[in-house]
């Protein structure tokens, strides 16, 4: 049973924030934005706001990590202190271990390993400020960063979250939704492979409701593979014409 929620998670159809159960937070994104990084993301679902900074494909330390006939995603999901309102600690939490190892095995699927043997990709990811769903969001800041570090993937991946308020299927929680809806959902999206790389269901749900979410997550993974894709494009226009 979830627990009880301050104030209504749903009033007349509409969510705490306004939104209606099927309408993503506003996405914003950008890629280049630290240079010293072979490629880097900033985006925003809402208030919860991630950077990803990727380094390689490079010679690992320590060697041993290596894997002879490809390479080796390293992930670190990452909350900042100053992302929560309570201060969180900045050491590595089990949860940040598991979101780690679940968005390395999303990236891994994707990216085409066997071309760089004996290196690592190495995949930082720092949540600035969390309000719901910053796996998801991590998700897709690791993959635009892949793709602005010219790692080359079979596609890209966009990570949305659907949960559930008594039976109404919503898109992408934010942290009230997430602290006290009745189910999330986090999934990963290679969009135009149309494949599903990640589903971490929490809760109980029908079958109907798990394919109402299905559905939801794949119409808002259009809109932001869309966005990701425009963003690449100018990324590279302007790296042309430098
Ligand atoms: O962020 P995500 O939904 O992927 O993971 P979660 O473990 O379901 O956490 C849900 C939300 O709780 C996060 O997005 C944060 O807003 C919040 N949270 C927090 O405030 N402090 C933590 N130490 C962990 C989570």
């Amino acid at each position: 049973m979830a627990k009880q929620s301050p104030i209504p998670l749903l009033t007349d159809g509409k969510r705490v924030d306004g939104r209606l159960p099927e309408e993503h937070r506003p996405v914003t994104m950008q890629v280049g934005v630290l240079p010293n990084a072979n490629g880097s993301a900033l985006v925003a679902y809402g208030n919860t706001v991630v950077l990803a900074a990727v380094y390689g494909p490079r010679e690992p330390i320590p060697r041993y990590i290596t894997v002879p006939d490809k390479a080796v995603v390293r992930v670190r999901y990452h909350m900042a202190p100053f992302s929560t309102d309570d201060r969180k600690n900045p050491a590595p939490t089990r949860r940040e271990i598991e979101i780690s190892k679940v968005v390395k095995q999303a990236l891994e699927t994707v990216v085409f390993l066997e071309q760089y043997p004996k290196s690592t990709i190495d995949v930082f990811l720092e949540v600035l400020q969390a309000d719901g769903s910053t796996r998801v969001t991590s998700i897709t800041a690791a993959s635009l960063a892949l793709a602005d570090a010219g790692i080359p993937m079979r596609d890209l991946v966009v990570g949305v979250s659907v949960g559930k308020i008594n039976d109404t299927v919503i898109v992408d929680l934010n942290k009230l939704e997430d602290n006290y809806g009745d189910g999330d959902l986090p999934i990963a999206i290679a969009y135009r492979k149309n494949w599903v790389l990640l589903m971490q269901l929490d809760g109980v749900w029908k079958p109907s409701e798990v394919k109402r979410g299905l559905e939801l997550a794949f119409k808002a993974a259009e809109n932001i593979y869309r966005n990701m894709r425009e963003v690449l494009k100018g990324r590279y226009m302007a790296v042309i014409q430098q």
